[in-house]
């Protein structure tokens, strides 16, 4: 069995910045309510007229990723693309990843666990290198939500949230079993599928039912939140799962040298620091700049944490996540 480590990371944010500001001329909403509730100044949304997608996006940062590990995209042996948006609803989008970077025919495996797919994602890739059936494997995080949001007061309780972006990182086989991923911990509740959601359409209600319908009220193809459960619910998870990983590692909240929390909402993430009596250099949070990028938003801090200095060889780091399904996992890294 080896241990697997991450040798390279990179981010892509779209150049389209939008202020709350920008969106208090669009919708009911005000700069005070966006901060105070969840910490977003701004966000980015890919503009209209530009070529990113979600594909392209993690193309970008994985070909930042993988120069900073050292490697060639040929040296990728298994790419993991986690995304709630994918260009399309099939094929997914780590094969057009695949073609992009010239990968000639290595498994490439879309991962859907919305919030938490990154952590999900780690694991799954530290699993594969555990075993030696693949050395290194490309994570990507993902999301282009700006286009599919409802941009009027109606979906504001989730449209000022979401922002675009992508992250990537290369894992590979560590030399020895002190270093690298030390736990991962996975965990998911079906039951609430729905509070955090978007259901259309679906195999249960075609595209010909609803345009047969035609009905402007129809929001089912929008986002869905049931905020303060959603909320509720992740603060506990959160909580639950970050102890567990530091269980398993042997480690107290205080040898923490950073947790990287998903960028859910800066309160929850606030919740979580002085639950474990963190100081705010022990927590990395940049949702302030980039909103809630999903699957995205932990490789984005990531890769700004390493970028900064922050986490370096020796550093005992924790990613985090919760979100729809409902699903939360952790992973707890031996830099
Ligand atoms: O990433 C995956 C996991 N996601 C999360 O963990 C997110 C969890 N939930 C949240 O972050 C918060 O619930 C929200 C930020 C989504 C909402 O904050 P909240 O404090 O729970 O507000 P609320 O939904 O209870 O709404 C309070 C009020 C309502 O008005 P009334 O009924 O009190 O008159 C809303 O209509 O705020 C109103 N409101 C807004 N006002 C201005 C909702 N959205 C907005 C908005 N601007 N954008």
């Amino acid at each position: 069995m080896y241990n697997s480590k991450i040798i390279g990371l990179g981010k892509y944010l779209p150049d389209n910045v939008v202020t709350n500001a920008d969106l208090e001329k669009i919708m009911e909403t005000s700069d005070a309510w966006i901060q105070e509730r969840t910490g977003i100044q701004e966000r980015r949304h890919i503009a209209k007229d530009s070529d990113d997608s979600t594909s392209s996006m993690g193309v970008k940062a994985s070909k930042i990723a993988i120069e900073r590990a050292g490697l060639l995209p040929q040296d990728i042996d298994l790419i993991l693309f986690a995304t709630l948006s994918p260009d399309y609803y099939f094929p997914g989008s780590g094969v057009l990843v695949q073609e992009v970077l010239e990968i000639p025919d290595c498994p490439a495996m879309d991962i859907r666990m919305q919030c938490s797919g990154f952590v999900y994602a780690v694991a799954t890739a530290d699993q594969f290198i555990k075993t030696g059936m693949y050395k290194n494997v490309l994570v990507i995080g993902s999301e282009y939500h700006s286009g599919g949001l409802d941009m009027t007061t109606r979906g504001r309780n989730i449209s000022v949230i979401f922002g675009d972006g992508a992250g990537a990182v290369v894992m590979t086989r560590a030399e020895n079993n002190e270093v690298g991923v030390l736990n991962s911990q996975l965990h998911s509740e079906g039951k609430y599928a729905k509070e955090l959601s978007l259901i259309g359409p679906n195999t249960g209600r075609w595209v010909p039912e609803i345009m047969e319908a035609n009905d402007p009220d129809d929001i089912s193809y929008y986002p869905y939140m049931n905020g303060q459960f959603v909320f509720k619910n992740a603060v506990v998870r959160f909580s639950e799962v970050i102890l567990a990983g530091l269980q398993k590692a042997g480690w107290k909240p205080e040898d923490i040298d950073m947790l990287i929390p998903h960028q859910a909402n800066l309160r929850i993430s606030q919740f979580v620091q002085k639950k474990f009596g963190l100081s705010d250099a022990q927590v990395y949070n940049n949702i302030q700049r980039y909103g809630n990028t999903t699957a995205a938003s932990i490789p984005i801090a990531l890769t700004e944490a390493c970028e900064e200095g922050k986490i370096k060889e020796g550093s005992r780091v924790v990613l985090a996540a919760f979100g729809s399904g409902f699903t939360w996992g952790s992973v707890s890294i031996q830099w």
